[in-house]
């Protein structure tokens, strides 16, 4: 609609008496078609000239005088309506749709310039669990969004590879450590010695001390240590590599914490020269209490640094590694403090980057009520929940094929991997990202309601009428046959692809691209849901120009969830 919102602003502005981009902000949809495609409210001009909104309207309509493709302007009640064109919409929309092809919606906002995004960023020897899938599938989507708006997107994985829970394993692995069932369980065996150091810590808090000693020798370079360390830390990888397969993801830069034990000591000199360092209770902190965010912990009294500490390291790596505009982290809204910390002793340290560093936080994970917690080994882990999704998915393929008496498709592992990773990451994509995400198998794999397999469905079901219709697709059809309100409300969905992508990266927020996706199947099912509507038909003048329309929406479709992580299957 963005194409649409300007020229119709600036139509208004003189009789309005505001700036265009002040009307232009304040252009809404009307909330039905039949009501015009644009509307301006003239609420807050009620004040200042001192008259009811319906006869401020009724004046502004009668003022302005429709051009281009806006056809007509109406006062409704309180709102200046724009009726447009349909005809000469959808002549401009759709050729830029079958033009831009996998390129529609891309933008140029970036110039180039780099974007790093710190996303997934599972704790080594703890199993990547379904809470780290949010990050995981966020973060992906922001990293695809960014480089299609022209930016160049580092996706960073921050590995928590160091820090006291390595003391706690060491501290165990002492107790009944066996590298037998490491080799043969993996991962899944250093969650268990985990979550008996736990146990074990319960009876006997002495445990504690040993696990900070542990973790003291390791930071020592004490060699035994390291070995497990660098084996555990291999363990863990392996296991993650799989879901990342699974997933599609691959990592710019993959650098464990561990990776800035060597710049702690500058850090540290650093906060110490600029008087920003005390003690407090043999600690060294960072007093942050007249900003109301607390004391920020940079060494502990044993002399071992933190998880803040590595970061104000990372950040500073980054900034001279990458030379950012933008520096993201796609982390669980319970670290909101850690962030605030970060950036505000960034800004006492004088980089003025501080600025450009952004927490992207979310919701939590949960499955109907169950929350999921390492702390006490209650986890799903995320690689059994895609097996289940794609094993769900792929019953399904085959319960349809059956019912239908058709044969099985060639390709049913690669279909039901591609639904069922979708369904995974649609489920998380398509909400605003602060809120919580219900997980409900039933409900995530539905081909109706707003799920990913419906949106790849909507996809592949033109794909085939594409292949039935047989002929190559052109933008030389008959527009005045695509000007029904139907149709121009999905056209003007398809124009707006590229403004959710541009929203969207600036608010850190794949649903508003999610959400253009849906609006699009929706208008589209909207029409084909009516029996008189038919894409192909005898009438070989409306079948070119529908198919025109209904290729727009799978360029659209498959743009945006390629965007979002998600592969559309070629036929469904
Ligand atoms: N490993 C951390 C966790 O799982 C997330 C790290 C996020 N990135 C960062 N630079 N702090 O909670």
């Amino acid at each position: 609609m963005s194409r649409f919102r300007r020229p119709f602003a600036e139509a208004l502005a003189p009789a309005v008496e505001l700036p265009v981009d002040e009307v232009e902000a304040l252009l809404g949809t009307p909330p039905r078609p039949e009501m015009g495609q644009l509307a301006f409210p003239c609420f807050q001009l009620a004040k200042t000239r001192k008259q009811a909104p319906p006869a401020i309207a009724a004046e502004i309509a009668g003022k302005v005088r429709a051009t281009g493709a806006i056809q007509d302007i109406v006062a409704t009640g309180p709102y200046v309506n724009a009726f447009l064109d349909g005809r000469a919409v959808a002549g401009d929309v759709l050729p830029a749709v079958l033009e831009g092809g996998e390129a529609y919606g891309r933008l140029d906002l970036g110039k180039g310039r780099a974007v790093t995004v710190d996303f997934s960023s599972p704790n080594i020897a703890k199993s990547f669990g379904i809470h780290h899938l949010r990050s995981t599938v966020i973060g992906h989507a922001l990293v695809n969004m960014l480089e299609a708006a022209g930016y160049r997107p580092v996706g960073i994985n921050h590995l928590g590879d160091w820090g006291t829970q390595f003391g706690q394993l060491l501290a165990m692995w002492d107790v009944c450590g066996d590298e037998a069932e490491l080799e043969k369980r993996g991962i899944e065996y250093l969650l268990e010695l985990y979550v008996d150091f736990n146990k074990a810590r319960d009876v006997n808090p002495a445990l504690q001390d040993v696990a900070r000693a542990k973790f003291k020798a390791l930071e020592d370079g004490d060699a035994e240590a390291r070995r497990l360390w660098a084996l555990f830390r291999k363990v863990s990888l392996d296991e993650f590599e799989r879901v990342y397969g699974m997933l599609g993801i691959t990592f710019d830069d993959m650098r464990g914490e561990s990776f800035y034990e060597d710049l702690m000591p500058a850090v540290l000199n650093e906060l110490e020269e600029r008087g920003l360092l005390s003690e407090s209770e043999g600690a060294t902190v960072v007093d942050l209490e007249e900003y109301e965010l607390g004391t920020a912990l940079v060494r502990k009294a044993d002399g071992s640094t933190l998880y803040l500490t590595r970061d104000l390291a990372s950040a500073q790596f980054r900034k001279d590694t990458y030379d950012f505009v933008r520096s993201l982290y796609v982390v669980g809204g319970s670290q909101s403090l850690h962030f605030d910390q970060m950036k505000k002793v960034l800004e006492l340290m004088e980089r003025p980057w501080h600025a450009d560093i952004e927490h992207v936080p979310f919701g939590l994970m949960r499955f109907k009520d169950r929350k999921m917690s390492t702390r006490k080994g209650d986890i799903v882990p995320l690689k059994d929940v895609l097996e289940r999704t794609i094993a769900l998915a792929r019953e399904t393929i085959v319960k349809g094929a059956e019912e239908k008496g058709r044969e099985l498709p060639a390709d049913l592992d690669e279909l039901a991997h591609r639904i069922g990773v979708g369904a995974v990451v649609f489920n998380d994509l398509k909400n605003r990202r602060v809120r919580d995400v219900v997980f409900d198998w039933d409900e995530v794999l539905s081909f109706d309601g707003e799920t990913g397999p419906y949106l790849q469905y909507t996809a592949a079901r033109i794909a085939s009428m594409e292949a039935r219709h047989g002929r190559p697709i052109t933008a030389d059809v008959d527009f005045a046959l695509l000007d029904g309100p139907g149709e121009l409300a999905l056209v003007l969905a398809l124009a707006d692809l590229p403004e959710a992508l541009r929203r969207g990266i600036e608010a850190g927020e794949p649903s508003l691209v999610s959400d253009a996706l849906l609006e699009i199947a929706s208008l589209f099912s909207t029409l084909y849901s009516n029996k008189e509507w038919k894409v192909l038909s005898d009438d070989a003048a409306l079948t070119d120009a529908r198919m025109l329309l209904a290729h727009g929406v799978r360029q659209a479709l498959c743009n945006g969830l390629g965007w979002l992580g998600i592969a559309v299957p070629a036929r469904m």
